[in-house]
């Protein structure tokens, strides 16, 4: 426990911005259909609630938290150099509306000599590029569906991979890209999604084996060898209709008016044994190391009918609002969402003031 009175910059992107709003008239205008990758407007909508929900638990804890905001452009960068804070509470996910930028951030912090919470940039390359993700998983022996991706002819594969295929974006997250059709059965189906994914997201095509089986995150908090997996937390896809993939695809996640968000629920997992929990949990970490994850991560998996634990992704600086997996995972381990922040922002101070920032 630092307990130190800290001056906590909020740090978050807006991105629907002037270029934004110019792309998008371009867009209309144009009667190609190519887009450039954009997130939807309810993810902002989330955003601005979570780094809410962060700043009063910043203040209840006894902390000065004031936003700082990255608008995409010079000045916000030069103003975020001159903050004065002691931490920033990093909420970023892009630059410029660019998720691929996010590692940036990281690392432009990490020149300034500005401490931040959670991933630094190796996490956030590492975990942002799914297929490079993937390979640092086989490399420490944790199970990832057999997969290969493909951008404008060209192919890159290690293994052969068995239908039902998933087609996913390989460099987004929050599920954009993925929906009903993304579960594909035959060639043409995922030939048809492979060209999808790279007109609409201007992006190479993740090429995932499906895997069957339930939900799982496994929220993570701490740092290397001191990291602790949380309980877990299961998004139930099982009410979906039928012939609907059981996947948790942007609606699922997002759009609330949806029949696919109503029928789905996070649950702490409460009904299987502690062996298999126990297992679960182990994978979590180790993926969560794999990456270098810090401070606090949230690893997707999904658990077969036969046991088999698989690991589809990981995530940096999970959605940290107190609705989402990660506050209920923390919640079940005692900890309230104002002790889950303030945890946060101790774990950042301790690896500074251990001079551990860089460490893996
Ligand atoms: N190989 C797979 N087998 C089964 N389901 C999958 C697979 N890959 C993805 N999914 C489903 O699609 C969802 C979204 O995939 P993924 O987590 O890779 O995307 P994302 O956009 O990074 O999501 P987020 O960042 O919001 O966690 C998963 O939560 C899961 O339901
Ligand atoms: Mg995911």
């Amino acid at each position: 426990m630092t307990g130190a009175k800290l001056k906590v910059a909020v740090l978050y992107d807006v991105w629907e911005d002037e270029a934004a709003a110019a792309e998008a008239a371009e867009e209309k205008a144009s009667s190609k259909k190519k887009k450039k990758k954009k997130k939807p407007q309810s993810k902002s909508k989330r955003e601005k609630e979570d780094r809410e929900e962060i700043f009063e638990a910043l203040e209840k804890l006894g902390h000065e938290p004031f936003y700082q905001v990255l608008d995409g452009t010079q000045p916000c960068l030069t103003a975020l150099a001159k903050c004065g804070s002691d931490l920033v509470f990093n909420l970023t996910e892009a630059f410029a509306g660019d998720d691929t930028k996010e590692m940036n951030v990281a690392a432009y912090m990490d020149l300034l000599g500005i401490r931040y919470t959670g991933g630094g940039p190796h996490a956030h390359f590492l975990a942002q590029d799914k297929a490079t993700a993937k390979k640092m998983f086989a490399f420490h022996g944790i199970k990832t569906p057999f997969f290969a991706t493909a951008y404008r002819g060209r192919i890159e594969h290690a293994h052969d991979v068995s239908f039902p295929l998933i087609v996913k974006p390989l460099w987004e997250d929050g599920s954009i890209g993925i929906d009903a059709e993304s579960v594909v059965s035959s060639v043409k189906e995922l030939m048809e999604r492979v060209e999808y994914i790279q007109n609409e997201f201007d992006s190479p095509a993740l090429i995932e084996e499906y895997i069957e089986g339930r939900e799982m995150y496994v929220g993570v908090l701490g740092s290397y060898e001191k990291a602790q997996a949380l309980p877990l937390v299961e998004l139930d896809l099982s009410r979906l209709p039928e012939g609907t993939p059981k996947i948790a695809s942007y609606d699922v996640k997002f759009e609330k008016d949806t029949q696919a968000h109503k029928l789905t629920k996070s649950y702490l997992v409460d009904d299987l044994d502690e062996k298999t929990t126990a297992r679960v949990q182990e994978v979590g970490l180790a993926a969560y190391q794999a990456v270098k994850l810090r401070d606090y991560g949230r690893i997707d998996m999904r658990l077969t009918p036969k046991g088999e634990v698989y690991v589809i992704e990981a995530n940096p600086n999970p959605w940290l609002s107190s609705k989402q997996e990660f506050a209920m995972a923390a919640k079940a381990s005692g900890r309230s969402y104002t002790d889950l922040i303030g945890e946060i922002v101790e774990l950042a101070m301790a690896r500074y003031a251990a001079n551990t920032e860089n460490a893996t």
